[in-house]
This record gives C-alpha cells, structure tokens and sequence, in this order.
C-alpha cells in the first residue's frame, strides 16, 4: 500500500484540506470545539449506518463519534472523500442540514463525524488507515 505524508501545520481550526491519495480524495479536517461536542452527543441509535467504519480499528466498533476520530480529543477527522452512495465527492465545511458534507450529486446529508444521517447513501464515509507521525504530519496508509 503506497502511503504518503501530510503537513497538516497551516490548517487552521474549523477548516480541512484535500489530499489526492492512491487517485482519490481525502478530506483532513481539523475540527471546532463546536463540531467536536455536537458529533460527540449525537446518539447513533436512530443512524442509517451504525459502524465506525474505520480502517485503523476493530471492524465492528459502532459509529460513536470517538471510533472515528484521529486523535483522542476528537480535534482531527480523517476520511476519504468519496460519497458512499455513487462515488461524488461530498462538499464539505458545515455543508448540508447535519452541518457536515453534502453530496449534490443525489442529496446524502452527512454530519460532523462524517455519518451518513439522510439521502441514499448506505454508509458512513469511510477512515482509512492513517495516523500521526509528529506534532503535524499526518501519514495515509
Ligand atoms: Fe452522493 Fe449519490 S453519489 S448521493
């Protein structure tokens, strides 16, 4: 698996950068206080997808907000940008009602842990395997 750095020093909170990895979209999103309490109190009972789909963990952990999170504090959220309904690529940055991403392509409303909570979208953006390797380096696969 082809892996890749990424300085994350210059994103500020409440933004994300995109990355191209192995030819497809990863969003990085260093996330608000705000995001971070909002993601963490929702209950995930009455979600469409309850897994935490994330490559870094056991599969079957549920989708709690802290299964999907890079870091412990719940400050970075790593996901592949690709829309797990056809394969758009969400808009982002508080985009849709749940104040996540929003798919434009057929209207999948994802919040801001990146779970899919409306439209036809079957499941949760996915994490793929990452982590820090430093303070701001973040390596993909
Ligand atoms: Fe995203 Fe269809 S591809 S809603």
């Amino acid at each position: 698996l082809a892996s890749i750095r990424v300085d994350i020093a210059d994103v500020q909170e409440g933004s994300q950068l995109t990355v191209k990895w192995l030819g497809k979209p990863v969003f990085i999103r260093h996330r608000t206080d705000d995001e971070i309490e909002r993601a963490r109190s929702e209950d995930i009972s009455g979600m469409p997808d309850k897994l935490a789909r994330n490559d870094n963990a056991d599969p079957g952990l549920d989708a709690s907000d802290e299964n999907r999170t890079l870091d412990e504090e719940g400050r970075w959220l790593v996901m592949m940008g690709v829309c797990t309904h056809l394969g758009c690529v969400p808009l982002g940055n508080g985009a849709g009602e749940y104040d996540g991403w929003y798919c434009p392509c057929h209207g999948s409303h994802y919040d801001a842990s990146g779970r899919i909570r409306k439209g036809p979208a079957p499941e949760n953006l996915p994490i793929p395997v990452a982590e820090f390797v430093d303070e701001t380096t973040i390596k993909l696969g």
